[in-house]
């Protein structure tokens, strides 16, 4: 019996992406993609790590169905890689790519889990970054193309189909920032990046419909954002911050609009919105099933010019959490004393995940909405009983699952939580330094330990809710 029950037909999911466990990067016709070239390229990854093996997934296919399985799932999330299936980003499949989707999406209909699958998890084929990526327009519709290509062959066999996985991410990290690939940086880049990512989730959506009656949504990386201070310029970088890295994603989507307050502040950050043509609000708010919400930390941020004023106040100032600190746009992202972080330095507080839910509920009603995302990076090791003790993991998935609750109780309709991750992986631009997973990942050799956390996973699934305590 679980102590706080979900609602029936709640789904209990856990989640990876295809460059994160696959491998296998020259298998069966695969393409190049831009993380291929830019964790190969010196300096960008953390000790030169590349995801050319690393679970080895593509291999250990059915190993890994039955840890889903055994695992007791409602549903598994995880990402088509779309050189994989178009090796150039064009033109007709490569019937070998399908296939091995097909038999995960056969596998886990089997074994009496949902199949959820992501069709953008950052992978661009790398043929089309050489011709602008996600700077040229016409990468929407390529984009388009690849879905109904996926689509048509995986059909309604696939439970829900998500379009991109955090443009914010793969839009501002890829091209504004530079930290993650292909590496571009500049505010007008991250801009146009971001503009074309929202234009091929609805061109996306429009044809998924004309191929799938499954549910399509999209999942956005949110944060609760609070200013570090009353200070006027400090409550401007929270509205600031929930503008650039929320609603910027969040209001074209679900409102036809770019917020006025992000136009103002890219424009006054060097940057424009020169790139949208009329049709194209229109064209990204197609109506969408479901939104996916991705969430690991809350962030307290202050304005860039008072960080001798936020550590007078008692905060940490530096790089603390993913996102915060949005340099083009004066915002600056500072720790509170006394919490727990994980090993990703990240700031941890639930409470941000109900306000952001609940936020959602009120602001963009009648939204079914999904955790897509929530998980830890711990300080994990191999104890000498060969078993992985990570109560850290635990305790933060319980709060967090508390968390969700807390908004269910408060009337948002959340149909469905996801553990980052299924196991261990390349943490992208931090390589194999961190890991996340309900399963521990021993690189070397390929073996999979199921962690405490996995164990005590299968018991929620089981009972619907949190176990109570032992
Ligand atoms: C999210 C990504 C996912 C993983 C987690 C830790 O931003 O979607 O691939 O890296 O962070």
């Amino acid at each position: 019996m679980a102590t706080a029950p979900f609602p029936d037909g709640f789904l209990w999911g856990a989640a990876t992406a295809a460059y994160q466990v696959e491998g296998a990067v020259h298998e069966d016709g695969r393409g190049p993609s831009i993380w291929d070239t830019f964790s190969h390229t010196p300096g960008r990854t953390l000790n030169g790590d590349t995801g050319d093996v690393a679970c080895g997934h593509y291999g250990r296919l059915d190993e890994d169905l039955d840890l889903i399985g055994a695992l007791g799932l409602g549903a598994y999330r995880f990402s088509v890689a779309w050189p994989r299936v178009q090796p150039d980003g064009k033109g007709p499949a490569n019937q070998a790519g399908l296939d091995f989707y097909r038999r995960l999406v056969d596998g886990l209909r089997s074994r009496g889990v949902v199949p959820v699958a992501t069709l953008y998890h950052w992978d661009l084929p790398q043929a089309l970054e050489d011709q602008g990526g996600w700077l040229a327009r016409g990468t929407a519709q390529r984009f388009a193309d690849y879905s109904a290509v996926v689509a048509g062959a995986l059909g309604d066999d696939v439970g829900m189909y998500i379009t991109l996985n955090e443009p914010w991410c793969s839009g501002w990290l890829g091209y504004g920032t530079g930290a993650h690939a292909p590496g571009t940086r500049g505010v007008a880049s991250g801009v146009a990046a971001s503009h074309h990512l929202l234009l091929a989730h609805g061109a996306a959506v429009e044809a998924l419909r004309a191929t799938t009656r499954s549910p399509v949504g999209i999942t956005l990386n949110l944060n609760h954002y609070t200013p570090a201070t009353d200070h006027e310029l400090d409550l401007r970088a929270a509205r600031v911050a929930d503008a650039v890295l929320n609603r910027f994603y969040l209001d074209p989507v679900l409102r036809a609009s770019y917020p006025e307050d992000l136009v103002q502040e890219v424009g006054r950050a060097g940057g424009s919105f020169e790139v949208v043509r009329p049709g194209d609000l229109e064209a990204i708010s197609r109506p969408v099933d479901f939104l996916g919400v991705n969430f690991y930390s809350t962030a307290v941020v202050a304005d860039m010019g008072r960080e001798d004023e936020a550590r007078a106040a008692g905060y940490l100032v530096g790089p603390v959490g993913p996102g915060e600190t949005n340099a083009s746009f004066g915002v600056r992202g500072v720790g509170r004393q006394g919490m727990e972080h994980l090993s990703t330095g990240w700031e941890v507080d639930p409470a941000g995940l109900t306000e952001i839910l609940v936020r959602l509920h009120r602001e963009y009603p009648r939204l079914p909405l999904y955790v897509t995302e929530n998980g830890a990076a711990q300080h994990d090791y191999r104890g000498p009983d060969g078993a992985v003790h990570d109560p850290g993991r635990i305790a933060y998935l319980a709060r967090h699952i508390a968390a969700v609750h807390d908004a269910l109780k408060a009337g948002v309709d959340v149909g469905g939580y996801f553990v980052w991750s299924l196991m261990d992986n390349f943490e992208w631009a931090l390589g194999y330094s961190v890991r996340f997973g309900l399963t521990w990942v021993d690189y070397p050799t390929g073996e999979r330990v199921p962690k405490d956390s996995y164990h005590w996973y299968r018991r929620v699934a089981r009972s619907n809710g949190l176990p109570p305590e032992d």
